[in-house]
C-alpha cells in the first residue's frame, strides 16, 4: 500500500473534504414539485446509459440525508460538497421557487452545521432544467439572467449559514462533452460551435459571484476540471494537437478568470468568444478562491486530416488505469505539474482547492465491506502531489475526495463505484470501505500534527 503522505508536507489548516452531487446520489427525482432537467431527458434516449439505469433511488439521499451527514461527520469532515438542483428549485428556471425544494436544502445544511461540517455547496453540477436547455441552455445569453436569479434565490434563503459556494461544476465537462461531442446532457454534437457556452457559463458564474457577494462575506468560487496534457510523440504534430487540447480544455476556462482574457483562438482559426463590454472584467474578479478538479492526465496525438477534430485522444503508454480502463490513465504527479504550472503562468493564484479527486474500481454490487487498496493508493498518491506542489509554493489549501458514496456515475450509470463508502443499490445500504478509514485516520493525524 502506498505510504500516506508526510505530515509536514501539508500545512497546519489544510482542509479536508469529500463531494457528492444531487442527480447523483438523491433518487426520488420529480418529487416536492421539482421540474425536470436535461439529466432527465438524456437518460430517456435509448442506449445512452451504459446500464439503462434511471438514478433512481441512487443512493436514496434526499430522503435520507441523515445518513450522508452521518457518515462525513465520521470521517471529520471539515466541509462537506454537495449540489443543489436548478430544477428542483425553480421547476421552469425562471419565477418563483419552489418552497419545499429551499426547505429541504436548508434542512439539510441546519444537519450538517449540528454534526460540526462546514456545508460546501454547488449551485450548477450538471441539471440544467429542460425548461431552460429549450431556450438554448448555455448556447443563449439570456441563461446568465437566468441562472444569476436562480442563484440570488438560493442564496437569500441558505446564505445567512454557508461560508463558502462554488456556483459551476467543471464547466468544461459541459462544453466538451455535453455540447461537443454529445457523450453527457444535453447529448448536442456542436463541435467547436459548442464553443460559446464557455463564455455563457464563466459570465453566469459571475453573475451568481455578484449576487453571493451582495447578499453578505461568503466566498465564492467555481471548478474547473484541468487535465495534464501530453503529445503522444515528441513531433511537431503531436506537440501542435496536445497545445489545441490543452486550450480548449484548460486554459479557454481558466485564462479569463484568472488573467481577464482569453487565449488565442484565432490562431487556431477558431471564432472569438461572443464577449461583450465588461464580460472579461466581471469574469476576472469573480473568484475568492480557485477549485480545480483532477482525474487523469490526457495524451494527445495528431488526427488523420480528414477528422472533424484535429487530435485524437489516446491510451496513456505505461501507467497503471481506474475501472474505466486506458481512457482514465493514473498519474499522481500529473496533479503536481499541472499546479506548478499554473501557478508559473499566474503567480497571483488565489487559494486553490481541489473540490475532486478519486478513482472507481471493480467492487461487488450487494452491501460488502470492501479492501480498497488500489483506491487508497490513488488517492495517497494525489494527496502526496498535493504536498509537493505546496512546497513548491503553489496555495493550495483543501482536498476533497470524490465520492463521499458509490453513486450514479453519469452515462455509465452504477458501473463505476468512486466512494469511500460502499452502497448496495438495491437495498440502501451504506458500508464504509477500507478507504474510509484510512481517509478519517488520515485527517485526524494530519489534525493532531497542526
Ligand atoms: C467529475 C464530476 O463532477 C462528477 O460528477 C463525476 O462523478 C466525477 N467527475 C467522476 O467522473
Amino acid at each position: 500500500m502506498t505510504a500516506v503522505p508526510t505530515r509536514s508536507s501539508l500545512p497546519a489548516g489544510f482542509r479536508w473534504s469529500a463531494a457528492t452531487s444531487a442527480f447523483q446520489i438523491e433518487g426520488v427525482r420529480g418529487a416536492e414539485g421539482s421540474g425536470r432537467s436535461i439529466w432527465d431527458d438524456y437518460l430517456e434516449a435509448p442506449g445512452a446509459i451504459k446500464d439503462g439505469s434511471t438514478a433512481d433511488p441512487a443512493c436514496d439521499s434526499y430522503r435520507h440525508p441523515e445518513a450522508d451527514v452521518s457518515l462525513a461527520a465520521g470521517l471529520g469532515l471539515d466541509r462537506y460538497r454537495f449540489s443543489i438542483p436548478w430544477a428542483r428549485v425553480q421547476p421552469d428556471g425562471r419565477g418563483a421557487a419552489n418552497t419545499a425544494a429551499l426547505d429541504h436544502y436548508s434542512r439539510f445544511v441546519d444537519l450538517l452545521l449540528e454534526a460540526g461540517v462546514d456545508p460546501f455547496p454547488t449551485l450548477y453540477h450538471w441539471e440544467m432544467p429542460s425548461a431552460v436547455e429549450a431556450e438554448g441552455g448555455w448556447l443563449r445569453r439570456d441563461t446568465v439572467d437566468r441562472f444569476a436569479d436562480y442563484a440570488a434565490i438560493v442564496v437569500d434563503r441558505l446564505g445567512d449559514r454557508i461560508a463558502q459556494w462554488y456556483t459551476l461544476n467543471e464547466p468544461a465537462m459541459t462544453t466538451l462533452q455535453g455540447y461537443a461531442v454529445g457523450a453527457l446532457a444535453p447529448g448536442k454534437q456542436l463541435l467547436f460551435d459548442a464553443l460559446p457556452t464557455v463564455h455563457h457559463q464563466l459570465l453566469a458564474h459571475a453573475r451568481a459571484a455578484e449576487a453571493i457577494r451582495s447578499h453578505g462575506s461568503a466566498q465564492v468560487g467555481l471548478v474547473n476540471n484541468h487535465t495534464w496534457v501530453l503529445p503522444l510523440n515528441d513531433t511537431a504534430e503531436d506537440r501542435r494537437a496536445a497545445a489545441l487540447y490543452d486550450m480548449i480544455h484548460n486554459r479557454v476556462f481558466s485564462e479569463p478568470l484568472l488573467a481577464g482574457r482569453y487565449p488565442d483562438l484565432a490562431a487556431w482559426g477558431l471564432p472569438a468568444m461572443p464577449v461583450q463590454d465588461g464580460d472579461l472584467e466581471a469574469i476576472r474578479a469573480s473568484i475568492d478562491f480557485y477549485g480545480i478538479n483532477f482525474y487523469n492526465p490526457t495524451t494527445v496525438t495528431a488526427a488523420d486530416a480528414s477528422s472533424p477534430i484535429p487530435f485524437d485522444i489516446v491510451p496513456t503508454p505505461g501507467v497503471a488505469v481506474t475501472g474505466f480502463g486506458p481512457e482514465w490513465p493514473i498519474m499522481p504527479e500529473a496533479l503536481r505539474d499541472l499546479l506548478i504550472d499554473l501557478h508559473t503562468r499566474h503567480p497571483h493564484l488565489p487559494p486553490v482547492i481541489i473540490g475532486e479527486n478519486g478513482a472507481s474500481f471493480p467492487e461487488p454490487d450487494r452491501a460488502a465491506r470492501v479492501e480498497d487498496a488500489d483506491r487508497i493508493g490513488y488517492l495517497a498518491g494525489h494527496i502526496a502531489a498535493v504536498g509537493e506542489a505546496i512546497a513548491a509554493g503553489v496555495p493550495v489549501e483543501e482536498f476533497t475526495v470524490w465520492s463521499l458514496l458509490d453513486n450514479w456515475e453519469w452515462a455509465d450509470g452504477y458501473t463505476q463505484r468512486f466512494g469511500l463508502v460502499h452502497v448496495d443499490f438495491e437495498t440502501g445500504e451504506r458500508t464504509p470501505k477500507a478507504s474510509y478509514d484510512w481517509y478519517r485516520d488520515l485527517i485526524a493525524s494530519a489534525r493532531s500534527a497542526a
